[in-house]
């Protein structure tokens, strides 16, 4: 079973991705994964469905910040159920599915969140585009913002916490795919781990943390984390059975992270 990964498309700012498309179809995979960031919430969904007519096999996908500009989180994710309600091989991983790939390996996955709680929220002064481009974070003050931004991390972790545990419970091997690096060791910038300004915004702890406290209890199991986010590539041995890679990403260019055999 061969799985290739994708993250941040940001499709976009790619003048023919139908060229990438057609690439893709050519791939020797029998399925994509996406970790999010493929266009904004006026085009995702479209870019997804003419990828899914061009790859006619399975395409798991998270979405990432960048998904839901222009739009509300509840509407973003509903417009993607309802298009996996209609194109039988797109399939949204924060909808807590667990796809078996292998009778050894599955695939989960959520979004994510950066929840602000490694680096130094309170004197970041950095400011994403989220905070003004999704619906949800387009408050006024910095600590309304950070509310906003936790309860979408605290959503996810709980989600990945359900998942994870039904997966490890039946599988040797689970891969996780979500958008937000969950560890520090895998937030990277500028060719090193990310500073106290830029942590709070590309990181989400609680998410990492949720991933830890399932994988302590079936230490027979391992967990692969696939992410993005940073565009800094980075790959790291949390703990004894859990790794992670952080996938690499420039505005305009498309590319293919990585192909998987299992
Ligand atoms: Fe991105
Ligand atoms: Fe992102």
């Amino acid at each position: 079973m061969r799985l290739a990964w994708l993250t941040d498309l940001h499709l976009p700012f790619v003048d023919d991705y139908e060229r990438f498309f057609v690439a893709l179809a050519a791939l020797p995979t029998d399925a994509l994964v996406i970790t999010g960031d493929i266009g904004d919430a006026d085009r995702t969904p479209a870019y997804l469905q003419t990828l899914a007519e061009h790859f006619q096999k399975p395409i798991y996908f998270v979405y990432g910040n960048h998904d839901f500009y222009h739009g509300s989180v509840e509407q973003a994710r509903a417009e993607a159920r309802m298009l996996c309600g209609s194109v039988p091989n797109l399939h949204y991983l924060s909808d807590g599915a667990v796809i078996a790939l292998t009778p050894q390996t599955a695939l989960i996955g959520h979004d994510g969140w950066a929840d602000g709680r490694f680096g130094n929220w309170a004197m970041s002064y950095l400011e994403l585009n989220d905070y003004y481009l999704i619906r949800d974070l387009s408050v006024c003050t910095k600590a309304e913002r950070l509310t906003g931004i936790q309860a979408l991390a605290a959503e996810a972790a709980n989600a990945i916490t359900v998942g994870l545990t039904q997966a490890m419970a039946r599988y040797a091997h689970v891969i996780v795919a979500t958008h937000v690096p969950p560890f520090r060791e895998v937030c990277w910038h500028a060719g090193k781990i990310g500073d106290d300004d830029g942590l709070p915004h590309f990181s989400s702890k609680v998410f990492g943390e949720a991933i830890l406290n399932v994988a302590a209890s079936y230490p027979e199991s391992r967990v692969t984390v696939l992410c993005g986010h940073t565009h800094s590539p980075a790959k790291a041995q949390i703990t004894p059975n859990v790794y992670a890679v952080a996938g690499e990403a420039e505005y305009g260019r498309t590319a293919v992270q990585e192909i998987f055999e299992y």
